[in-house]
C-alpha cells in the first residue's frame, strides 16, 4: 500500500500535456499521483520521467471511453490506497472541425465518448474512493468554448469557429459539474479552463499543433488551484488562471 497519509491525485490523459504538467507539479508537492493514461507504453515512459525527478507515480492504464478500462483502474488504484483525495478529468478529444451543416451524430458521439461520457464513467467509478477521503474533491478539466457567454461574445475568435462536437461537449461538461455539486456538496466539484479566457489564449499542447500562447505550467494553474482548494473552498466554478470565467 502507499503512504496514505499523502495526498492522492487521479489524473485522466496523465501521459503528455496538461494532464502530465499537473502530475508532475502535483507531484513536486509530494503527492501520491495516480497518472492514467490509455496506451501502457506512453504512460509508463511519462511516469518514468516523473519517478527520476523523485515523484511517487503509479501508472494507471485508463481509456475513459471503456467500462472495463475504468473499472480495472478501479481495482488497480485500490491496491494502493483506500481514498482518493482528487481525480482530475483532464482527458480530453477535440474531434475534427467539421461545419454544423456537415456534422453527423456518429462524428459527435466520438468526441461525447471522451469527454462527457468519459468524466461520468470516471466519476460514477471512483465515487466510492473519493466518498472514503476526507476532503474529496474532483477538478473537470473544460473550456472557455464550453461557455455559452464566450462563444456568444463576437469579441472571442471561438464565436467564429464553426463546429459542434467540442464546445458543445464542454458545455455538457460544465453542466454535468454543476449538477454533481449541488447533489455532492461532500465533495467539491469544479470546472477549469486551461487558457486566458479575457485574452483569447490558450496553452501549447499537441491539441493545438502547440500554437498556444501559455505554457503547460501556465495552463495547469487554474487546475492546481482547484485540486489544491481547502475544505472551506467552492465548489460548483468555473475558473481560468486569471479568476471566474462566466458560464
Ligand atoms: N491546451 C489548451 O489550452 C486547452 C484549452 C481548453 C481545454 N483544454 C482541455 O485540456 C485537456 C488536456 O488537453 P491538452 O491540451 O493537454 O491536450 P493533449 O496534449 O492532446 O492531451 C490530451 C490527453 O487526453 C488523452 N486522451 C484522449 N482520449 C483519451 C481516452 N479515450 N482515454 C484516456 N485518455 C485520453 C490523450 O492521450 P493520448 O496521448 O493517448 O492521445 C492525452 O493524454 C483536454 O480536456 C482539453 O480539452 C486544453
Amino acid at each position: 500500500m502507499t503512504n496514505t497519509e499523502q495526498t492522492s491525485v487521479l489524473i485522466t490523459g496523465g501521459n503528455k500535456g496538461l494532464g502530465l504538467e499537473a502530475a508532475r507539479r502535483l507531484g513536486e508537492q509530494g503527492w501520491t499521483v495516480f497518472l492514467g493514461s490509455r496506451d501502457e507504453g506512453r504512460g509508463r515512459e511519462a511516469a518514468a520521467k516523473l519517478i527520476a525527478g523523485g515523484a511517487n507515480v503509479v501508472m494507471v492504464p485508463l481509456d475513459v471511453t471503456s467500462d472495463t478500462s475504468v473499472a480495472d483502474a478501479v481495482r488497480l488504484v485500490q491496491k494502493h490506497t483506500d481514498r482518493l483525495d482528487v481525480l482530475i478529468n483532464n482527458a480530453g478529444a477535440p474531434g475534427r472541425i467539421v461545419a454544423p451543416a456537415d456534422a453527423t451524430a456518429e462524428e459527435i458521439h466520438s468526441v461525447y465518448d471522451t469527454n462527457v461520457y468519459g468524466p461520468i464513467r470516471v466519476t460514477h467509478a471512483f465515487l466510492p474512493l473519493l466518498r472514503a477521503a476526507d476532503h474529496p474533491r474532483v477538478v473537470m478539466v473544460s473550456s472557455g468554448g464550453g461557455s455559452f457567454a464566450v462563444v456568444t461574445d463576437p469579441e472571442q475568435p471561438v464565436s467564429k469557429m464553426h463546429e459542434l462536437a467540442y464546445s458543445s461537449s464542454k458545455a455538457a461538461l460544465n453542466m454535468i459539474t454543476v449538477r454533481y455539486a449541488q447533489a455532492l456538496p461532500e465533495i467539491k466539484f469544479n470546472v477549469a479552463t486551461p487558457g486566458e479566457v479575457a485574452n483569447h489564449k490558450f496553452a501549447a499542447t499537441d491539441m493545438n499543433r502547440h500554437t498556444g500562447e501559455l505554457t503547460v505550467t501556465e495552463g495547469t494553474d487554474s487546475i492546481v488551484r482547484l485540486a489544491t482548494i481547502g475544505p472551506d473552498g467552492p465548489t460548483g466554478i468555473f475558473v481560468d488562471r486569471l479568476g471566474p470565467v462566466a458560464w
